[in-house]
């Protein structure tokens, strides 16, 4: 078939990451076809482990396998993967892996090379240039998957960058963002930019405010470690919330091609002033009000007495012609009440209601990403019987009754396969992530300094206390119902 073939080689094999995402996605894209069956996976870490306990490891989170067709998959894609351990900042173990790149690539007649950095920030630059200097193929094509975190900051993510840059061509750098791989944040575009009835009223003359919220009832459980250096607000705002929001608030692309998709990006980015510590409210998670859920500070991989918030909101302003005045609250924590991921495009009040005695309630389109994808326009009509009564009533688009042959596939899974195909749109490209950092760097230093306060909230609840006095700051009205 015409399907591009590529050596996949995941740098950190034996990290959580690649267990629980990358090889499971893999297996994922193998198993459906979507990509060549002659593909071939290397892992490579620190590690010493033999190929069984390899294949054993990588085959833990792949689900089915009982059933005939996914077991007779899975054998072939575990026969065309091998292992390779060594170091992180030695050419030996470089050289090691070159060597096994190569007896795959004759073996199977492969050129091109993907390279997937499930790796911790520290090991980042030394893997890219062990990489460049002894795997670099000059016969086909390079490409480097890269995984968050980028950087802590403006300076470091430069930094790294720079680094980078200087060893990789932008085409070939893949910086994943998974939340662009989410189906319905991949509809963004689309409901705005196909559809009249929302692309005319996508601007300040409509639309009160809009809200973007991450809610897990998971705590960090166990990955204290990682998170308290980084925080909820480098960790998931910072990437996923304001790649949402970038989506919201960008103008139409001048194409669907992925250079001109982020140059509109970009652009909304630089309209973007730095949020201000007076317009964030951070939060940590302590004991839930029954005390059987443990506060973060319980968490033996925390830092004692650590001040890391696990829940934060902070108002973002666009300042250009179709936003000025829009507030847009971006909000996330972890131990919350509910497992949600949405968008609240909140419109006008409407003037001159005269079925209302005050105001009518406001329309509200919702965007939900998960679980159980959704958009839904939240509407007043009549509420039938004999009166002229309103009620508050939603035009639903539920994805599972909708569309109930189809799956919504894995975010990772569809980002893998772009980087396979070359499609770049998804990722997150150098001068976006710049601007990206730029927009968070000085509130981000006052709360590493410890000047932002941080406010405890039980285990499964809301989040703090002063969430809702903060939200209806920037405008938002909670309807009834919600
Ligand atoms: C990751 C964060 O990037 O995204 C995690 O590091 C978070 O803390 C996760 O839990 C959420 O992803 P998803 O796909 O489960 O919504």
């Amino acid at each position: 078939s015409g399907q591009p073939v590529f050596t996949i080689i995941v740098l950190g094999a034996s990290g959580d990451l690649a267990k629980k995402k990358t090889f499971p996605a893999l297996f994922g894209l193998f198993l459906h076809g979507h990509i060549s069956p002659k593909t071939r996976i290397i892992g490579y870490a620190r590690t010493k482990m033999d190929r069984p306990d390899f294949l054993k490891r990588i085959s833990q989170h792949i689900k089915n396998t009982t059933a005939p067709k996914v077991k007779t998959m899975l054998d072939q894609f575990l026969d065309q993967s091998t292992y390779v351990s060594g170091a992180y900042d030695q050419d030996s173990g470089f050289l090691a892996l070159e060597q096994e790149i190569q007896r795959v690539e004759r073996e199977a007649k492969i050129y091109d090379r993907l390279f997937y950095m499930a790796l911790p920030p520290s090991v980042f630059i030394p893997v890219a240039n062990g990489l460049k200097r002894n795997c670099y193929t000059t016969k086909g094509i390079n490409r480097l998957i890269v995984e968050k975190p980028f950087g802590m900051d403006l300076e470091s993510s430069r930094t790294l960058s720079k680094a980078l840059g200087a060893l990789y061509r932008e085409d070939e750098i893949y910086r994943i963002d998974h939340y662009l791989g989410k189906e319905m944040v991949k509809n963004i575009m689309i409901l705005r930019f196909s559809n009249q009835i929302f692309g005319s009223c996508w601007n300040k003359d409509h639309i009160s405010n809009v809200q973007i919220t991450f809610r897990e009832k998971i705590g960090t459980e166990g990955r204290g470690g990682y998170f308290d250096e980084f925080g909820i607000m480098r960790d998931v705002m910072q990437n996923h919330l304001l790649q949402i929001l970038t989506l919201i608030g960008m103008e139409a692309p001048r194409s669907s091609n992925a250079e001109d998709i982020r140059d509109a990006k970009v652009n909304v980015l630089r309209a973007i002033p730095e949020v201000i510590e007076s317009e964030v409210l951070l939060g940590q998670y302590g004991k839930s009000e029954d005390g059987t859920m443990p506060s973060y500070l319980d968490d033996d991989t925390v830092p004692k007495g650590s001040k890391t918030a696990t829940f934060a909101a902070a108002a973002f302003h666009i300042n250009n012609p179709r936003w000025e005045g829009v507030p847009f609250v971006l909000k996330c924590g972890k131990a919350l009440d509910q497992q949600k991921v949405e968008i609240r495009i909140q419109f006008k009040d409407m003037g001159n209601a005269i079925f209302h005695k005050d105001v009518a309630a406001r329309n509200e389109l919702v965007i939900r990403v998960q679980p159980q994808e959704a958009v839904y326009l939240k509407m007043t009509q009549k509420l039938p019987g004999l009166g002229m009564d309103t009620v508050m009533s939603e035009l639903d688009l539920s994805y599972a009754s909708r569309f109930t042959n189809l799956t919504v596939p894995d975010a990772y899974e569809n980002l893998i396969l772009d980087a396979i195909v070359g499609e770049q749109s998804n990722f997150v490209r150098t001068d976006e992530l710049d601007e990206a950092w730029r927009i968070f760097t000085p509130v981000l230093h006052k709360i590493d300094r410890g000047l932002v306060p941080v406010e405890i909230y039980p285990y499964g609840s809301r989040g703090p206390k002063h969430l809702p006095e903060f939200v209806t700051r920037f405008g938002f009205e909670r309807h009834a119902q919600n």
